[in-house]
């Protein structure tokens, strides 16, 4: 038997969470976005779910692109953060990519002709999160440049908000207000909702939206649920366990025996650690389901294990399912005993697990 460590990837609920973005908002482009190997969840088993429901994809490398590309996606691929240097531009020449112009060395590549096959461009404008992106006040200056470049076609804006997920905070107003400004008259294409926005922000649908971390199926808002959000969870982290060993009361667990066991006690190890991405700082209290019920984690979690709390689980023998994040633990819930946030753990899950579609059904 080879390890049981694997992320299951769900295609149907890829797919509900995306007609859940498209039913937000119905009159905006969907541009799904899928870097970063879709959040950890395979960039092309991401793409093939998506593609019906999606009008462009999003990713932030020429790699990502070309392999959207090697693997037969016809949709238009947008890179986000544009390119990295002139020669990029030649990996590009396969048509139906965009690229985000952010900065003045980008732009002064394409006015230096480094394009050679026509391509789409978004300007992206800084209105207020301080990362990348033009000052808005300069759209006017860039479009016109970009307009007297041969290989530019279709010039649209977008811009990212940096705190939708908080409902009640003003600056995602104040960024649309600076993004409407900027670009009101230019009749072009704009773009600026991420999950959050799509959820919350109706007036940030405008021409596009751009929803990542809702496809896969956790909370892009705070203090509320995927679940709570009509979200699907995607991806189950799952192993089982490898072995039960009975400890006697005082026996230490692990690096270090952090935890010490009160009485006599059943003591489970399952067959996944920081090796694998599941993150080794989490909270006291953290759980883990051992054939579908909570069991505590006790002690550090290691490479390639985890110890848990096996009292109460008499049937908990060696080969029992555990689900670490998925459809009945949320991988919010995870998240925030970890100290962190749902994207982090999803693209944090590493090389070795082997990513699995879950067949309809499962
Ligand atoms: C430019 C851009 N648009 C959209 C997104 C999607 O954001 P979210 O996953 O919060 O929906 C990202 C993600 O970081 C991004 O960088």
């Amino acid at each position: 038997m080879s390890r049981p460590t694997r992320a299951v990837i769900d295609p149907a609920a890829l797919r509900h969470n995306a007609a859940r973005a498209r039913e937000l908002a119905p009159h905006a482009r969907l541009m799904s976005i899928v870097k970063a190997d879709a959040y950890g969840h395979g960039l092309l088993a991401a793409a093939d779910a998506l593609g019906n429901l999606s009008d462009a994809f999003g990713v932030a490398s020429v790699e990502e692109a070309v392999s959207l590309r090697d693997a037969g996606c016809t949709k238009p691929v947008c890179l986000l953060e544009g390119v990295f240097d002139a020669q990029e531009f030649a990996a590009l020449d396969a048509g139906s990519v965009s690229v985000v112009v952010h900065h003045d060395a980008q732009l002064e590549m394409l006015e230096a002709g480094a394009a050679r096959a026509s391509l789409d461009v978004w300007i992206k404008l800084d209105t207020g999160m301080h990362r990348l992106g033009f000052a808005p006040p300069r759209l006017t200056e860039i479009h016109e440049r970009l307009r007297g470049i041969a290989a530019v076609r279709q010039i649209r804006a977008l811009t990212h908000l940096a705190n939708a997920d908080h409902p009640q905070d003003d600056t995602t107003l104040e960024q649309l207000r600076r993004f409407d400004a900027a670009t009101a008259d230019a009749a072009i294409e704009r773009s600026a909702a991420n999950s959050a926005g799509v959820m919350a922000w109706p007036q940030s649908h405008l021409d596009w939206v751009r929803p990542g971390i809702m496809l896969y199926g956790a909370a892009p808002l705070h203090g509320r649920s995927a679940a709570d959000l009509g979200l699907q969870p995607v991806m189950q982290l799952q192993s089982s366990l490898m072995a039960v060993k009975q400890c006697s009361a005082g026996d230490p667990v692990g690096y270090g025996g952090t935890w010490v066991c009160p009485e006599p006690m059943p003591v489970g190890v399952v067959a996944c650690g920081y090796g694998d991405g599941y993150p080794r700082h989490v909270a006291t209290g953290a759980q883990v389901l051992v054939n579908g019920r909570e069991a505590n984690i006790v002690g550090r979690v290691s490479m390639d294990m985890i110890t848990v709390d096996l009292r109460g689980h008499a049937s908990a023998v060696p080969g029992a399912p555990v689900e670490l994040w998925g459809e009945s633990l949320p991988v919010d819930t995870v998240a925030e005993w970890a100290g962190t946030i749902s994207y982090e753990l999803l693209c944090g899950v590493t090389a070795r697990v082997p990513r699995v579609t879950k067949i309809d059904g499962d």
